[in-house]
């Protein structure tokens, strides 16, 4: 062994026995204080509150400006110990990074001033895309769109700049990522998945989690929170919050791997699902809460409930008789900490039932310990120090902002294009319609300095929409934003008509329950739809801009569009990069999270098993979708050729050469998928099992290697244990196809 090899591992033995030994000095100063705790102290520290309950004024009717109450501050930390705060109000609205760190620091005095114990206080919040509930700060894509850009390093330096400015606003505990997976895109939180396929989820909850927790925690890093644990994403009727039925066998194949991936990676905290799994609410359920958690999946971290859900357990999922019962329940399934959040019921109920001896203390005392040793991986212990406003001095920084640009321009991913109509001309007269053509509320979505995003008073005045981003950036005289009415009246004037109109559809901004639609058919105006009638038999070319957070059906729009962009939910910092994209600054590189459908009645992922390619004439050309999962166009052409997969140390190596064949720079998403031609359970007809993405010089070639290990190359079987593919494997990228027979 040379020496440097030597040194190199000397380093990393020393590193890791001083990680092992700030763990133990950690451990044994958690179990000393929870020697000396009261039993009141304990319940405390499983307790969260809302900010509201707080502050001057009524329970989610709080005072404007927010203030604190001295009487309620005494009421949560002297009467009932309260380990924990969140977020603003009920999702009230964004506030200054300097109204964060008063209110902060005055709650952080106020527990220190009346609890014995000194525990600081862990404030966290939903910071989705950003820290969206701090003004001025940097928003990036909702997550559906992050996971377009098919670029993990592009989340993952999101996720970065998500955690400066959260710690920034001085806290340290995130509720994101949503690991979730999207196959239903009736659900109203689908814009918050990465979503429908777990190979490319994964990658993105990998880089998510290591964005926000780093190696070490410091300064700019924040607890994650993986959400919402474990099936909630998949309601049958698609309306948020209402029962799932998912089989063992799928749940362990599509729905647990990401919340896998992010455990492996020490994720710090876990949110559960607020909704009910076949038949149980996940809140009461032990076989997931303890069994599967903690026993099967080794997770060492807290596990809070979702918002007031363990009296939901008696109030709206029925399964306990009183609240007493809910609470006993969701305490003994495996609950750390109750998001309880408007009152101190939990409190008085968890006392009742340790004192009664109906709940151990030792229980308690789990949950207890999880916590602290969270708090003492935050940093808080002792005295708090909260950051001033000069610390952190990127914040809301150009620089940021221009990662949001990036991974904007790198999200969004072009449909269609008739007839090269994209890029637009410069000198191009431009109209511009569509609900989303003037709103920065359509481009930012929920959880956007507010909880819905939809009022307009919190919105940044230095952001630009779609229309002033065109206006600014190609003249004021090329771009005109129009009514239908007034398409009605011009279009008989031939010389009056544009080059091309912009059609910017966006999703009323939503989330949760509010979000539930009752049709995955987007409608437009009847007058809209008249006017891009006429424009089109004119021929006027139609550009269809798409702000939506799922797949909406737009199959008759898509029919009269030249172009279809879709740009998700981008964020506010989203007009810039997509005017970009459609004059040709950007070449777009987004390829599709998801399989867009062509109807409502027809929602078939790309991962399809072969049954549902059957159509009705009993042939195989059943699975049709308007567009595939993982497609996307560019302004320029790749070609693929030599794909060869071969085998080494139990893992497949693939490798293809891709050549940008067209005239301009771009950035192509090499997509490797296979097929197990016979398994012991039915095998998708497709399935990722890799990506990368790589930039192209017109006529530049590259050699694209991919590992996968057999591992990750398989399914679940019916015993629900994982098996390695085995036989005839096909491997697909781009035109290529590969077929082996594999022994593993
Ligand atoms: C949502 C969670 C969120 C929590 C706190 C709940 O209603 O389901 O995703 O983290 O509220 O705002």
């Amino acid at each position: 062994m040379n020496t440097g090899i030597k040194m190199f591992l000397a380093i990393l033995v020393f590193a890791f026995s001083h990680t092992i030994s700030a763990q133990n000095s950690r451990d044994a100063a958690v179990e000393n204080r929870l020697k000396s705790m009261t039993l009141e102290e304990k319940v405390g520290q499983m307790s969260q509150i809302d900010l509201g309950v707080l502050a001057v004024g009524k329970t989610c009717e709080v005072a404007d400006p927010i203030r604190l109450d001295t009487a309620k501050l005494r009421l949560a930390f002297h009467r009932y110990k309260v380990g924990s705060v969140l977020n603003c109000g009920c999702g009230f609205h964004a506030l200054s990074r300097k109204r964060w760190l008063e209110l902060i620091d005055s709650i952080q005095q106020a527990n220190s001033l009346y609890t014995k114990h000194g525990i600081p206080v862990l404030y966290g919040i939903d910071a989705i895309h950003g820290a969206n509930y701090t003004l001025g700060s940097t928003l990036f894509p909702q997550q559906i769109g992050q996971a377009a850009t098919w670029n993990p390093e592009l989340v993952k330096a999101a996720a970065r700049i998500t955690a400066y400015e959260t710690r920034a606003s001085g806290i340290p505990w995130n509720f994101s990522p949503v690991l979730d997976i999207g196959r239903q895109p009736l659900w109203s939180r689908f814009f918050e998945t990465y979503g429908e396929d777990v190979c490319l989820a994964k990658k993105m909850t990998n880089a998510c989690i290591t964005g926000y927790q780093g190696n070490t925690f410091g300064n700019g890093q924040v607890a994650a929170c993986m959400k919402h644990f474990l099936g909630y994403s998949y309601p049958l009727s698609g309306k948020d919050r209402t029962p799932v039925w998912i089989g063992e066998r799928e749940l362990r194949a599509y729905f647990l791997p990401t919340f896998q991936e992010a455990i492996r990676l020490k994720a710090k905290t876990l949110m559960i699902n607020s909704g009910e799994l076949n038949g149980v609410p996940v809140h009461a359920s032990y076989p997931i809460l303890t069994t599967l958690l903690r026993e099967e999946l080794g997770f060492e971290g807290v596990a809070v409930t979702d918002w007031e859900d363990v009296y939901k357990l008696h109030t709206t999922h029925k399964v306990a008789e009183t609240l007493r019962d809910a609470v006993k329940m969701a305490v003994m399934a495996g609950i750390d900490m109750s998001m309880t959040p408007n009152d101190f019921q939990f409190n008085e109920l968890l006392l009742d039932l340790v004192k009664s001896g109906e709940i151990p203390e030792s229980r308690l005392d789990m949950s207890v310990r999880r916590i602290l040793k969270l708090k003492a991986d935050l940093g808080l212990e002792g005295k708090v120090s909260l950051p001033s406003l000069t610390d952190y001095p990127l914040f809301g920084s150009d620089s940021f902002a221009r990662v949001a640009y990036d991974a904007v321009g790198e999200s969004i991913t072009l449909l269609k294009n008739k007839g090269d109509i994209l890029p637009l001309k410069t000198e191009s007269k431009v109209w511009v319609m569509g609900n989303g053509a003037n709103s920065l509320n359509y481009l930012n979505g929920a959880w956007s300095q507010t909880w819905l995003g939809q009022d307009t008073s919190f919105n940044e005045s230095n952001k630009l929409t779609i229309l002033q981003a065109l206006k600014a950036g190609y003249g004021k005289d090329n771009i005109s934003e129009v009514t239908a009415q007034f398409v009605a009246r011009n279009t008989r004037k031939s010389k009056q008509l544009p080059n091309v109109v912009l059609y910017c559809l966006g999703e009323t901004p939503a989330t949760e329950i509010p979000g539930n639609i009752d049709d995955l058919a987007i409608a437009i105006p009847a007058a809209d739809r008249i006017a891009l009638n006429q424009l089109n038999a004119r021929n006027v070319p139609v550009v269809l801009v798409l702000l939506l957070g799922r797949p909406r059906i737009i199959t008759d729009l898509d029919a009269i569009s030249r172009a279809v962009v879709h740009a998700y939910i981008p964020g506010q910092e989203g007009a810039k990069p997509l005017v970009d994209l459609l004059y040709g600054r950007i070449n777009p590189s987004g390829r599709l999270p998801f399989t867009y459908p062509r109807s409502s009645g027809d929602i078939v992922h790309y991962d399809r098993k072969r049954t549902e390619d059957n159509d009705i004439h009993f042939g195989d050309k059943g699975y049709r979708p308007l567009y595939d999962f993982g497609y996307g166009l560019s302004f320029t052409r790749y070609d693929y050729r030599e794909l060869k997969v071969t085998s080494q140390n139990d893992t497949f190596v693939i490798n293809v050469i891709v050549r940008n064949t067209g005239s301009r720079e771009g950035k192509e998403v090499v997509q490797v998928y296979y097929r197990d031609e016979y398994a012991p359970v039915t095998p998708s007809q497709k399935k990722l099992c890799a990506f990368s993405k790589v930039n192209l010089k017109p006529g530049q070639d590259a050699v694209v290697t991919l590992k996968v290990p057999f591992s990750e190359v398989g399914d679940i079987g019916a015993d629900m244990k994982p098996f390695k593919a085995s036989g005839i494997l096909h491997f697909f990228a781009g035109q290529q196809t590969v077929t082996i027979n594999h022994k593993p």
